[in-house]
């Protein structure tokens, strides 16, 4: 079996993160989003993967992977560029494919259990596709699937039903195999204009093929939109353990489980609350506070300030007597303090679509 993970699309909801690179790339918990997917399918016994790449950037998603040798996987790029569906990137696969069933990854999702049991159940059910859901509160946002009495097979699935047959959700792990590719040239592009996942699996129904449903255990998480980046880092700083390879100064306290970076500096009457990280070569103080959900990236800096439920990301200074919360700050930012300078009041570069609470 092999696996295929998504890292194109637009990424309008994180916009202005998106203007520089995919969204795959942003770190929860200090580790792009991207990387739990490869890791999942690799603790599922999947090494031969492909990732699709989009025209956003896409050189960075390779800069960061490599060929997969130093996280345990052989990895293959293929260009889909123009986003034209998530049906359309998987057929784009079609001959890295070949005759071999795969899973495909939505390359920002995030599964708290991993998806160890997706290939066994498409060997041991004799499945063409098994399709991941979860119970969700608001069945009218999603793709839904309607299962059989026995919930043993999916009959239908409905993209944003207005009076929706069930809760459940289709999320965005799927297992296929060459089935997809054959029925994929009679697909139509949807009202928005994309091949849709949803429309492969309807198409794959009608044409006689087994689709059997997999009830994820444990959270998912898709993360489109800065709140669900948030609350993707909530559920993962959630799980973690303490570890210190860095150093804290005397009068520095660090509470609750916290993982410390090599070569980080906690200096100078600083606190660290957990859960949290703090990246390699990251210095926190004097006088800073990082509060409980937090991440902070790699060589980043915070001085001064009180951070709180947020991610700051690599390279960032913040350095500012103010409190921060439920933020996302971008590799290289800078939050620097405006006291002193003339004229007075609050001086901003914002990007476009950008939301500020001051
Ligand atoms: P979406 O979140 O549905 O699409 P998007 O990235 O264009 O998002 P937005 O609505 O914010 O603009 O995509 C789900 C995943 O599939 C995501 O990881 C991106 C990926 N994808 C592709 O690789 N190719 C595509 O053509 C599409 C539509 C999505």
């Amino acid at each position: 079996m092999k696996g295929l993970v998504l890292a194109g699309g637009y990424g309008t909801g994180l916009r202005p993160l998106t203007h520089t690179g995919p969204k795959q790339l942003i770190p929860i918990a200090n580790k792009p989003n991207i990387l739990y997917c490869i890791e999942d399918l690799r603790d599922a016994g999947i090494t031969d993967i492909g990732i699709i790449l989009g025209n956003m950037m896409p050189e960075k998603v390779q800069e960061f992977l490599g060929d997969g040798y130093k996280f345990g996987v052989k990895l293959t790029y293929i260009v889909q560029g123009q986003p034209k569906g998530i049906a359309h990137a998987v057929n784009c696969s079609k001959e890295f494919m070949g005759d071999d069933s795969f899973i495909v990854y939505l390359g920002d999702n995030l599964l708290k259990n991993g998806i160890k049991a997706i290939p066994a159940k498409m060997v041991d059910e004799m499945a063409d596709c098994v399709i991941s859901l979860m119970p969700v509160k608001e069945p009218q946002r999603y793709g839904i699937a309607e299962l059989s009495e026995d919930g043993k097979k999916v009959l239908r699935t409905v993209e944003k039903p207005k009076e929706p047959k069930s809760d459940l959700a289709v999320i965005g792990i799927y297992a296929f195999n060459s089935s997809f590719f054959e029925i994929y040239p009679k697909l139509k592009p949807s009202w928005r204009d994309e091949m849709e996942v949803t429309d492969a699996i309807s198409l794959l129904i009608d044409s006689g093929f087994k689709i059997v449903p997999h009830r994820v255990e444990g959270w998912w998480k898709d993360t489109g939109r800065p709140e669900d980046i948030l609350e993707a880092n909530h559920l993962i700083l959630d799980g973690i353990e303490s570890s210190n390879e860095g150093v804290v100064e005397g009068g520095c306290s660090v509470l609750g489980r916290v993982r410390i970076g090599k070569g980080a500096i906690i200096s100078e009457s600083s606190v660290i609350r957990g859960p949290a990280v703090i990246g390699e070569d990251c210095r926190i103080g004097p006088n800073a506070y990082v509060g409980p959900y937090t991440a902070v990236g790699d060589r980043s800096q915070v001085i001064s300030a009180e951070v709180e439920d947020s991610i700051v990301m690599e390279d960032a200074v913040i350095n500012i007597e103010r409190k921060i919360v439920r933020s996302l700050i971008g590799r290289h930012s800078r939050i620097i303090s405006s006291s002193g300078l003339l004229p007075k009041g609050e001086r901003l570069i914002v990007g476009e679509n950008t939301t500020l609470y001051l």
